[in-house]
């Protein structure tokens, strides 16, 4: 619970900074033509880091704006880092981002804390000891069926250079389920469905940091998390499918029918 509770105090410290820079003018850069990076992204990724270094030098360090991998000594322990998942929202002050911050250790992400600062809500989990909403317990929803189910959604950075996959998965699931939103932050999308206010959710193409401190949550919340084959999970894989476990098998089934 150590790691656990510095993830938080870190998640929370650097939500204020993202406040900080909410309504204020900021410099947005592109890394890609949807991709952005504004000077909040940086300086929260700054702090964060910081205070993981002076309190544990040797773990290693996987952070969205420094690019690779900081392996320290200790490279059993990974702290996994998005200082700002949903900077798109951010930049248009559309008020639906967050900070994420995980820890893996030996290839298991073991805890994880994601803060939303626009609504002051803090998502923790460590494995094992479930999930929490500021203090109170998580549990998913018991919808069980798709057509019954909201779920949630985004597409790829380069979704214009191949359009055809996203567009079929994006088709297959409103076809078959209540609705479909597109928040635009994968983290508070994995949080949002381990607090039951969705049921399902799936993507292409995230990276590490946008997943990796939402699936412990959604997980210790009772979620079922796979890949689209129902293979088992991990970070660095390039599609996740999470679900309430209910509707998990029709997720599934649709998944099959749209890839073919
Ligand atoms: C993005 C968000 C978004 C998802 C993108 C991610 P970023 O992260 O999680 O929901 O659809 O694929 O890259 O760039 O805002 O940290
Ligand atoms: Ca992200
Ligand atoms: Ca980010």
């Amino acid at each position: 619970m150590e790691y656990l509770d510095l993830a938080i105090q870190l998640a929370r410290n650097a939500g204020d900074i993202l406040k900080h820079y909410a309504a204020r003018e900021k410099q947005v850069e592109f890394k890609g033509r949807a991709n952005l990076v504004t000077i909040a992204d940086k300086e929260s990724e700054a702090f964060i880091i910081r205070g993981i270094r002076e309190r544990y030098p040797s773990h290693s360090i996987l952070a969205e704006e420094s690019g690779t991998a900081e392996s320290g000594d200790n490279a059993k322990v990974r702290w996994v880092i998005d200082p700002l998942d949903g900077t798109t929202n951010f930049a248009h002050q559309y008020p639906f981002y967050c900070v994420s911050i995980a820890v893996e250790e030996n290839g298991i992400v073991t805890c994880g804390a994601v803060y939303d600062p626009c609504r002051d809500e803090m998502f923790s989990a460590a494995r094992g000891s479930g999930a929490f909403m500021n203090g109170e317990p998580l549990r998913v929803s018991d919808v069980d069926k798709l057509a019954h189910a909201l779920l949630l959604t985004g597409f790829p950075y380069d979704f214009r250079e191949r359009i055809e996959i996203p567009l079929a998965l994006f088709r297959g699931f409103l076809m078959e389920s209540q609705a479909v939103r597109r928040g635009g932050s994968a983290a508070l999308d994995l949080c949002h469905m381990a607090a039951g206010r969705c049921d399902g959710f799936w993507e292409l193409k995230l990276q590490p940091w946008d997943t990796a401190a939402g699936s412990v949550i959604a997980e210790e919340s009772g979620g079922r998390i796979t890949d689209f084959a129902n293979g088992p999970y991990a970070i660095y894989k390039k599609e996740i499918l999470a679900s309430n476990g209910r509707i998990h098998e029709e997720m599934l089934a649709v998944l099959k029918l749209a890839a073919s």
